[in-house]
């Protein structure tokens, strides 16, 4: 695929009149989130069970190994700052360059640097909800019954057991609709920090009208188109070049 410099992607970005943006988990790294199919990725780790950790249909049948991830994101998640990408992403959308943040990833970090309109399609930790009952439980519930319990069940008669509402594999997607008309109504479209192997997230770059920069370290999946670029690099590094052609 071709590929751009920072000062012609902030060209681009000067000239687009709807940006957008999907993120992945490689924009947190550099936060500290291991991001998931990287050599040193929570898929890879052995830490966790690669294949039943983010599965529905296992959560049903034995929840534990999602709230052992989840306590461990939750060990670190008031001391992680956003990246340097996080902070410029929110300076864009507030200088009236960027209309939405698309992210898959489940941590708060979009929220902090001070994006808006971030549409996380695979759902966050802001809101749990218990299976049997439906009544609902914010992340401070969340992190205090984690510190009592394995597993956190409602107080209902049925004990059922409270899931934080980040989407699994086996579930459909979050506000699936508001990312595609993002994507379609965008003339600019970045890909950041992601391998693009996870629909529908993943379609998105093939329904924009706009063109495409993907930026990522090492190649994602995506077919190779005259309005798509791509740039082999650490998100921070690029968009610190970029930062200084706004
Ligand atoms: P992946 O781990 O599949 O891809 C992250 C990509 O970011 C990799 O290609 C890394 O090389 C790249 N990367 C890492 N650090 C980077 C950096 N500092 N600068 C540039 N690139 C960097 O993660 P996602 O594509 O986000 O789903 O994964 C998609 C979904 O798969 C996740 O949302 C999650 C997972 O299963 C659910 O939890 C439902």
């Amino acid at each position: 695929m071709k590929s751009v410099t920072p000062e012609i992607c902030a060209e681009k970005i000067r000239n687009a009149k709807n940006a957008a943006v999907l993120t992945g988990a490689g924009i947190s790294t550099a936060a500290g989130i291991p991001d998931f199919r990287s050599p040193t990725g929570i898929y890879n780790s052995g830490k966790y069970n690669a294949d039943l950790v983010f599965d529905i249909d296992y959560f049903h049948r034995d929840p534990s190994e999602f709230f052992r991830f989840t306590r461990d994101l939750f060990a670190v998640i008031h001391t992680l700052t956003p990246t340097f990408t996080h902070r410029f992403l929110a300076d864009l959308e507030r200088a009236g360059m960027l209309h939405a943040v698309i992210t898959q990833n489940i941590d708060p970090l979009h929220y902090t640097a001070g994006s808006v309109n971030v549409i996380p399609v695979h759902g966050n930790y802001n809101t749990s909800h218990c299976l049997a009952c439906g009544r609902e439980y914010s992340l401070a519930d969340m992190e205090r019954l984690l510190g009592e319990a394995d597993v956190p069940r409602c107080g209902c008669n049925k004990h059922g057991v409270i899931k934080p509402d980040v989407v699994f594999f086996g579930e459909a997607v979050n506000r699936i609709f508001d990312a595609q008309r993002a994507a379609k109504e965008a003339d600019l479209f970045f890909v950041l920090g992601s391998s693009l192997v996870v629909y529908p997230a993943a379609m998105l770059p093939y329904i924009t009208r706009g063109e495409v920069i993907v930026v990522n370290k090492g190649p994602v999946s995506l077919e190779p188109t005259d309005n798509r670029y791509f740039v082999d690099s650490d998100l921070d590094e690029f968009f610190k070049q970029v930062a200084e052609f706004i």
